[in-house]
């Protein structure tokens, strides 16, 4: 057996249905923040994300998996979307074609980390991104838009937030930051004297316990924003007591990646442990520019998907169910039964039938275990009258129904079940309830 690598996972059938959940409510939310989809390659070449993501970063100091090609070019596997997205924006002239260039992406990024809880090699993003608009208003839509897809998957988060200023005020903040270090820059780890170095701010992000007393002395960024940063930091916060959304501000919260200007944010899942990350992002001014664009501002975050599979609650999954099992009786009835098979398939049912023309015992076996609600058999009687046995696993009900009815018979037993209800033999549409005032409509 050759093992998968380390750091990456096998979805297996046992979670594909959490998988779908969270990827159908990410795309269903997104389309209606007016969101548009689109899709990036998985290579890129490494100094995108040199540039972008930023030299003084983990990501590109440690964590690309980049190699150079056959053809001698240096190209890595993306850590992140937000450089990919932003190339593609530029490359393609987005802004012209579309009314907001608000775009999303889902997909895998690879990160050389050490793996952990929540914390993989290869891992899923859904990423979001709005180029071109600097008005704060986008800033709180876009956290209020991250907040209402936990809500919509039944995951509870809190939300913190910062501002860590722009091209104005942040020098001035991070000669602050050198000023207060003074001598005890020496005492601090070696990745923070390396920030200390390079983007000062970042030591923030620190989570060394012997730094700690150093870093919590520090200056805290929101005393140092000029009025244009404050003001627009005061509106998101307006917007977000406005749509009755609770948040923590938290003067640490820097992010991991040098492009940040102004906002930035977390949601924090609990449960996770160090990986408590759901989702993480912010406003990037300067990148668009920085990669060749235009000058446009830019906004997004990006949501790891794992941890949301690992945080949805119980029970929250996409069902896979099976319809129905048919099972033919005999030899001439073989044939029959597929086509029965593929006619229900065709009305939208979710149908198995065996192969290999095996035992109506074998079949039986395999129509318990595939958890199908009905098993439809099909004899020699039921060919003559033209007619179908539908038996419902539940409750072990049989009941002769017309061929060409069966589909419907099948839609109305399941609307009953979802129902609670019993077996009657009302026909109704497949997988929609009759009357849902009444009832529970099944989706
Ligand atoms: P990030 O904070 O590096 O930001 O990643 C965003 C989210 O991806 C994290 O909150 C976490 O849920 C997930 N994540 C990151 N690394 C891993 C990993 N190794 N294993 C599992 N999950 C992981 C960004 O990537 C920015 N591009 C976000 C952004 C978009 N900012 C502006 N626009």
């Amino acid at each position: 057996m050759i093992p998968g690598i380390r750091g990456t996972r096998d979805i297996l059938p046992g979670e594909a249905g959490r998988w779908r959940r969270v990827e159908r409510a990410a795309a269903e939310v997104c389309a209606r923040y007016g969101y548009v989809e689109v899709r990036t390659p998985v290579i890129e070449r490494e100094e995108l994300f040199a540039k972008g993501t930023g030299a003084s970063t983990d990501i590109v100091q440690k964590e690309m998996y980049a190699f150079t090609d056959k053809g001698g070019e240096r190209v890595t596997l993306r850590p992140e979307a937000t450089p990919s997205l932003v190339r593609a924006f530029v490359e393609h002239g987005l802004d012209q074609a579309l009314p907001f260039a608000k775009l999303y992406s889902l997909g895998p990024m690879f990160r050389y980390e050490r793996p952990q809880k929540g914390r993989y090699r290869q891992f899923h993003q859904l990423d979001v991104e709005v180029f071109g608009i600097a008005d704060a208003a986008v800033d709180a839509e876009v956290i209020e838009m991250a907040s209402a897809f936990l809500t919509e998957l039944g995951i509870a988060g809190e939300l913190v937030i910062n501002s860590v200023g722009c091209r104005e005020c942040r020098p001035e903040f991070s000669a602050a930051l050198i000023a207060a270090l003074g001598e005890r820059v020496s005492d601090l780890c070696g990745d923070c004297r390396r920030r200390a170095d390079i983007n000062p701010l970042r030591i923030f992000d620190c989570k060394v316990p012997r730094d700690q007393p150093i870093i919590e002395a520090l200056p805290h960024s929101e005393d140092y924003l000029c009025e244009a940063c404050r003001d627009h930091f005061a509106e998101v916060r307006g917007q977000l007591d406005a749509y009755g959304l609770p948040y923590r501000v938290s003067h640490r919260l820097v992010r991991g990646l040098d492009y940040y200007t102004r906002t930035t944010f977390e949601i924090l899942g609990s449960g996770l442990g160090a990986q408590n990350a759901l989702l993480g992002g912010g406003r990037y001014d300067g990148l668009v520019k920085q990669l060749g664009g235009p000058d446009r501002p830019g906004i997004g975050f990006a949501a790891g998907l794992e941890r949301l599979v690992l945080a949805l609650p119980e029970g929250a999954e996409d069902a896979a169910a099976v319809d129905a099992f048919v099972v033919a009786l005999g030899d001439a009835a073989w044939g029959p039964a597929r086509v029965l098979a593929r006619d229900l398939r065709r009305a939208g049912l979710r149908v198995l039938a065996d192969y290999g023309r095996r035992s109506s015992k074998s079949q039986m076996k395999r129509a318990n275990r595939s958890g199908a609600r009905h098993m439809l058999i099909l004899g020699e009687d039921e060919l003559a009258a033209g007619e179908v046995m539908v038996k419902e696993m539940a409750t072990s009900e049989q009941r002769r129904v017309a061929r060409d009815k069966v589909a419907d018979a099948l839609g109305a037993g399941a609307a009953e079940q979802a129902a609670g209800g019993g077996s009657g033999a009302t026909s109704g549409p497949a997988r929609v309830v009759p009357d849902p005032g009444t009832r529970r409509v099944r989706v």
